[in-house]
């Protein structure tokens, strides 16, 4: 008997972006180059390595220009930024970027905070952003943030969403990653949401992006499997959350991530050891808790092996 190929996730590690926006302790771009290095040398081919965003409003992300110059462009590894604006796109160009990403939002009040202008500005100033990089062959995926509640205002409608993420595929983002920012949302309302949206967007362009604020991450990552998403975004180690999101944490820790999926019988051609090895490096360096149940239970076993 044959065995049916394994079926591919990928995975998309946002630590050095999503997760160390919002720790408190800054890395310098040395200490950055060498997560992401560690990061691309366990399997991982899409890694978010900065932001070309105002340091005045996020500090941590300073120097994402150094960062992504110093990484290699020929290793096989997609190495993205986000950019809000034609001005962090250009930024982008310069350190030789050829991923971006723009970010947007299914709350009037998350846009405000976040981007400072409203949901129909964040698409005026995403245009042209679209424009030159499609000159620039540079690849483009977008962000809806607040996709199963807001910070601010509550509740969001999946057609909201829906119309926010279709507006994105349509401007030419290959990719939309659908953001549970404040970690609030649960499989039920998960699995509605992917449902609703791949009505107006391809499935096969949709990624899921969990927050674990509510401890909810990993069951929503299997909801989304459950509509046929094959993309998701994690951070090593758990690290982060979002500076706009009061009370959010990080994004579902890629070892928890990869632990579930390899599980189910998921290939993502990532080494879990590896990722969970370099976790525990990340915690010790920002001295912070590793926030990976998997990271953990794996130092536990092989701590108890020597
Ligand atoms: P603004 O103040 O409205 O911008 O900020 P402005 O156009 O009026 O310019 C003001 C100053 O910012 C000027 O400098 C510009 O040069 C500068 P000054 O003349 O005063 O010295 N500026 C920039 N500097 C660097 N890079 C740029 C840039 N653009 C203008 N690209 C802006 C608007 C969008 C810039 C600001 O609000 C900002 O930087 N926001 C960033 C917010 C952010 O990074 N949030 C976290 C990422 S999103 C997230 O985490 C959610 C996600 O993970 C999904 C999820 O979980 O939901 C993706
Ligand atoms: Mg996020």
């Amino acid at each position: 008997m044959t065995m049916a190929p394994a079926q591919a996730v990928k995975v998309f590690e946002v630590g050095p972006r999503d997760g160390l926006q919002n720790e408190r302790q800054p890395l310098s771009v040395a200490a950055r180059v060498g997560l992401i290095s560690e990061l691309a040398a366990t399997g991982l081919r899409h890694i978010e390595a900065g932001a070309f965003v105002s340091p005045r409003w996020v500090p941590q992300m300073a120097g994402s220009e150094e960062v992504l110059r110093l990484l290699p462009n020929d290793d096989g590894v997609h190495y993205a930024a986000l950019v809000p604006n034609l001005q962090g796109l250009q930024a982008a160009q310069r350190a030789g970027c050829r991923e971006v990403a723009v970010f947007a939002a299914a709350s009037e009040a998350f846009s405000r905070n976040n981007i400072n202008c409203s949901i129909d500005e964040s698409f005026e100033r995403f245009a042209p952003v679209l424009q030159a990089a499609r000159q620039a062959s540079i690849r483009v995926r977008g962000y809806v943030s607040c996709v199963l509640g807001c910070p601010f205002s509550g509740a969001v409608a999946p057609e909201t969403v829906a119309k926010v993420a279709r507006r994105l595929h349509e401007m030419g983002c290959y990719e939309i990653s659908l953001g549970d920012t404040i970690g609030a949302g649960r499989p039920d309302a998960t699995a509605q949401l992917f449902e609703h949206c791949a009505q107006h967007v391809p499935v096969a362009a949709l990624a899921g992006h969990f927050h674990d604020t509510w401890g909810m991450a990993i069951a929503n990552v299997h909801a989304a499997l459950g509509q046929g998403v094959r993309t998701f975004d994690s951070s090593v180690a758990g690290l982060g959350g979002c500076p706009y999101s009061p009370g959010a944490s990080g994004n579902v820790a890629t070892e928890d991530l990869l632990y579930l999926l390899h599980g189910l019988g998921y290939s993502t051609g990532v080494d879990l050891q590896a990722v969970a090895r370099v976790g525990v490096h990340i915690s010790a360096q920002l001295g912070t808790a590793n926030r990976s149940r998997a990271g953990l239970a794996l130092a536990a076993r092989s701590a108890c092996q020597h």
